[in-house]
């Protein structure tokens, strides 16, 4: 087997465990129930990264709403954000005079919220707001609201719960930082 193809080698550390996210996804259910009450939001999950939460912070929320996704993307199979996002799959659903609650795993630069804040503004929606699990202020390069999230998170490469390298290891039930010589040996090739 190729090293690297084993999820369980390739953290360096944990740095949310299932019992935190379990805890996140409580505490922002809750939160967004008070918020959301009798407004049935259109709930939409940026894919691919964010559905691992969204299917277990949804399941907190005791509010009727409706679920669509929208694939916008700026990182193709590269590290660092390319800065032209594109949509690659768009709403299936009208967002004209909706409540719209992105849910994101994680806000990095900020490009790729930014972009999905102002294409579904732009199409009419009453309110946008995000619910993201992390929230990587530090990389911040664009001025955005992430309204509602989990837990700040350093400038680390992080994977598991959704969030991926190279598509990779997304179904890790955690969260962990990824080891620096399975970068390496990816960014040499
Ligand atoms: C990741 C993540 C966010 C975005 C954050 O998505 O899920 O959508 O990057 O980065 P930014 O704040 O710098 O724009 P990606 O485009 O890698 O697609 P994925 O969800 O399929 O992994």
């Amino acid at each position: 087997m190729v090293k690297g193809d084993n999820i369980n080698d390739i953290i360096d550390h944990k740095l949310f465990s299932e019992d935190d996210i379990h805890e996140m996804c409580v505490r922002l259910g809750a939160q967004l129930t008070k918020d959301y009450a009798g407004k049935r939001p259109l709930v939409v999950g940026a894919l691919k990264g964010a559905i691992y939460f969204l299917t277990d912070l949804t399941r907190q929320m005791d509010v009727a709403h409706q679920l669509d996704f929208l694939d916008v993307s700026s990182y193709g199979d590269g590290f660092e954000s390319t800065g032209k996002i594109k949509v690659v799959t768009d709403l299936a659903a009208d967002v004209k005079d909706r409540d719209v609650l992105i849910i994101e795993d994680i806000v990095d630069t900020g490009l790729t919220l930014k972009f999905m804040k102002d294409l579904i503004k732009k199409r009419g929606a009453k309110s946008v707001k995000c619910c993201a699990m992390l929230n990587k202020e530090a990389r911040r390069n664009v001025d955005v609201d992430v309204d509602y999230f989990g837990s700040k998170v350093g400038n680390e490469f992080v994977v598991g719960y959704g969030l991926d390298f190279l598509n990779m290891y997304r179904n890790l039930p955690y969260v962990g930082v990824l080891k620096p010589e399975v970068i390496q040996k990816y960014m040499n090739k």
